[in-house]
């Protein structure tokens, strides 16, 4: 994530500011993002079959032999430490193998977390079952192996552990008037100030200055967060639901005291990961375990396991104020506000984000601070940062539009910037205003009335509401790809990526057989193990650029491979690597087809079975010298009904600005899927935190809610498809940017239906009675 960035910027920054595109690695056009074949095709799932036939096996999935089953203590108070532990009763109980407690756990080092290393995963530092300390209501003060699962829930019943409880830090309210500036965000600076901006504001001639604030929210990916675990000697083997493979085998051996390589991930399948299936205490816990009885241990959270050991989205409050002159653009544009965090993480919600490179001001102040408290450490959560910070600022701007009596979507237009306004680099691919457009056409934003409450159907009231959606464009440094051709003209490319259910198998065969010129037939796409050359996380919207960059690398060296090999005697001969493209199973001299040779006649001449090339891909160095960001616009409509205050979303539109669009089927579902999880931040989810005991309250999907069908009405998406010359493939990332900008555009178009700002989300029934 952005740790690399912040090394490396702080190295190169200059250097390449001056740089023409040509003496910038991964930032020199990629002719592909022009291709109209297999790029931006909608082709199905290569993983669809096997996971509709129940083939694919996931992490809890895989049998081992004498494997033991874990089920977890967790602790219930906040802060202190355990006074006694009894596992007697449930040492004793049918089938139990172990006990484990800090007591007799092997001596493990702290995980290291996020941003403290490059391959650190950890979404927190503390050690796990060291001492008697606890940190949050909720860690594990004891586990259990049995020989079936039923076996380890009931004995984990019976154990007994009382606590010297401290004073614990549990209340939002308390911890924000003690609230710190972090040392950094992500990488990225804590504050931006630029000009007065309070100044600017109080002397502005339209000023709205408002607070916003957002609840927790908690994953719940379908698949629970679950691992299968042996040892072999000093080797750690891990089956892990997991979107940081090689970080994860990094951190889990410095936990150990082995060389990465001593540790194996695999994890083929994930059935979503959101940004919280990284490193947490369950897959240490059940290493420990299974070193500590010999045993392979399976340890597969429960819906409450999820709640209580993995953390989500944390609380914002967040104030927006935004001071207009006249003619519409913006004299000032402030941002502040704090987020809940623990003193062991590092994971602060980067919601002022959206505020440094959306919208042109004289002046602007940014600034977030975070707030301590004592809570499972937050962590990753789709668009963390983008996706609450949308919902303040695009709701605070529709509420400025108003104050000027001026469109939403006019009021964007007059303050597009020309380049990035807080950095001032140049935009990579910016076209932002042609999402609105589009959108707006398509939507019928035409009919909308600027009067709340003019638009009604019997008991129900009708509005229509807009709002900006962003994330930033990231690409990875690090990852590996590996490309072997064989005599029959087949391409495996291999790279230890994730597949979460997003399409990357997919979108990366087809990426592969466009640039080798094959068929999707003759491409396999290798994933989802450590024994694979490294790959790059899938975090941050980076995978598929990340992954890209690395297959363009290899195929690089591929190519000048292939050109070595064919000799004299070949069509092909003398030609250079930019001479030549690839296509119908060999390679030919750009404008001329006749000078074409098949892979398999090059390699048949020259007496190989296959031709295997690895290489890494490029540092990103196209993020340090532009500003590259995904773009939309979110339309929505609502129904509220005036009797109940019930809310329901009856028609919603995504216009993207993503680059190019590498699979529109794919694709469509990253779009539509971050919508709905969208709509869930803005009407129903909420995690109910019990501020006397630091406990959550609704730790299961009947009492945490999460928009189901009959919630969802059908959602269209559309994109400008416009590749950006700097990227590989020309494309964007896509997974985070859907939820971004839904609150705000559902916290919009219910107050055009009703009248009413709701400026705390969830949007529930009773603050609209
Ligand atoms: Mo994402 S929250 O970086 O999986």
């Amino acid at each position: 994530m952005s740790i690399f960035k912040d090394a490396a910027q702080k190295v190169m920054q200059t250097a390449i500011g001056i740089a023409p595109d040509r003496w910038v690695p991964g930032a020199s056009p990629d002719p592909m993002r022009l291709k109209h074949g297999l790029i931006g095709a909608p082709v199905s799932r290569v993983d669809g079959p096997l996971k509709v036939q129940g083939q694919a096996r996931f992490a809890a999935e895989v049998p081992l032999d004498n494997m033991a089953y874990a089920a977890i203590v967790h602790s219930s108070i906040a802060r202190g430490r355990i006074a006694t532990l009894d596992t007697a009763k449930a040492e004793a109980a049918p089938g139990v193998a172990l006990v484990m407690t800090y007591r007799n756990a092997p001596r493990m080092a702290a995980p290291m977390s996020f941003m403290t290393a490059p391959k650190a995963s950890a979404a927190s530092n503390l050690p796990v079952m060291q001492d008697a300390q606890v940190h949050w209501n909720g860690e594990a003060v004891a586990l259990v192996l049995a020989q079936t699962q039923e076996q380890a829930d009931y004995a984990a019943s019976l154990v007994r552990v009382t606590y010297d409880a401290e004073p614990a830090m549990v209340s939002f309210g308390v911890a924000k008037t003690n609230a710190r500036s972090p040392a950094s965000v992500l990488g990225q600076p804590a504050s931006i100030e630029k000009g007065d901006a309070e100044a600017a504001l109080k002397n502005a001639a339209f000023r709205i200055d408002l607070t916003y604030r957002t609840p927790r929210y908690n994953h719940n990916a379908i698949e629970l967060h679950a691992a299968t675990v042996a040892w072999d000697g000093d080797r750690l083997i891990v089956h892990d639901a997991s979107q940081t493979l090689n970080m994860n085998a990094w951190t889990l051996a410095q936990v150990f005291g082995l060389e990465e390589k001593q540790v194996s991930v695999h994890s083929p399948y994930v059935g979503g990961g959101f940004g919280g299936k990284c490193l947490a205490s369950h897959q240490i816990l059940a290493a420990a375990a299974s070193k500590l009885s010999g045993r392979p241990v399976r340890i597969a959270l429960s819906r409450e396991g999820v709640y209580r050991l993995i953390g989500g989205r944390t609380t914002t409050e967040q104030r927006v104020a935004l001071g207009a002159k006249p003619d519409g653009t913006l004299a000032a544009l402030i941002h502040t506000g704090v987020a809940a965090m623990t003193a062991h993480n590092d994971c602060p919600e980067q919601f002022t984000f959206p505020a440094r490179h959306l919208y042109a001001a004289d002046a602007y102040r940014i600034a977030q601070e975070v707030a301590d408290m004592d809570m499972v450490a937050n962590n990753f959560m789709r668009a963390p940062g983008e996706s609450v910070g949308t919902y303040a600022l695009e709701c605070a701007l529709d509420e400025l539009a108003e104050a000027m009596q001026l469109d939403p979507i006019e009021l964007r237009r007059r303050i597009e910037p020309e380049t990035d306004p807080t950095s001032g680099t140049a935009f990579s691919s910016r076209h932002l205003l042609e999402t609105y457009a589009k959108g707006a056409e398509r939507f019928g934003w035409g009919k909308r009335s600027a009067t709340p409450g003019a638009g009604r159907e019997g008991e129900w009231l009708i509005g229509m509401g807009c709002a900006t959606a962003t994330y930033p464009y990231l690409r990875l440094p690090g990852g590996a790809a590996r490309i072997r051709l064989t005599a029959d003209g087949h391409a495996t490319v291999s790279t230890a990526a994730h597949e979460m259910g997003m399409g990357t198998a997919t979108v990366q065969a087809q990426h592969i057989a466009e640039r080798l010129g094959l068929a999707m037939e003759q491409v396999t796409f290798e994933y989802g193990d450590t024994s694979l050359p490294e790959g790059s996380m899938a975090g941050g919207s980076s995978q598929t650029a990340s992954i890209a960059g690395a297959i363009i690398a290899a195929n690089e060296v591929l190519v000048k491979e292939l050109l070595r090999l064919a000799g004299n005697d070949s069509p092909l001969a003398g030609l250079k690597a930019e001479d030549v493209e690839a296509r119908d199973g060999g390679l030919y001299k750009s404008g001329e087809l006749t000078r074409w040779e098949s892979y398999r006649s090059i390699l048949n001449r020259a007496r190989r079975d296959e031709v295997v090339v690895e290489a890494q891909a490029p540092m990103p160095l196209e993020i340090m010298k532009y500003s590259m960001h995904s773009y939309g616009a979110q339309f929505c409509e609502v129904r509220v009904n005036a009797v109940t205050g019930e809310t329901r979303v009856s028609r919603f539109l995504g216009s993207f600005d993503c680059g190019r669009i590498l699979n529109a089927k794919t694709a469509a579902s990253q779009f539509k899927g971050g919508i709905i999880m969208g709509l869930g931040l803005a009407l129903m989810e909420d995690t109910l935190f019990d501020e006397r005991s630091g406990r959550i309250m609704n730790p299961s999907l009947a009492e945490y809610h999460i928009p189901v069908q009959m919630d969802v009405p059908e959602i269209d998406v559309i994109w400008t498809d416009i590749p950006d010359p700097h990227s590989p493939l020309g494309a964007h990332g896509i997974g985070e940017i859907g939820i971004t900008g839904v609150g705000a555009a559902v916290a919009n178009a219910v107050y055009n239906a009703t009248g009413k700002r709701i400026r705390e989300l969830p949007i529930t029934l009773d603050k609209l009675m």
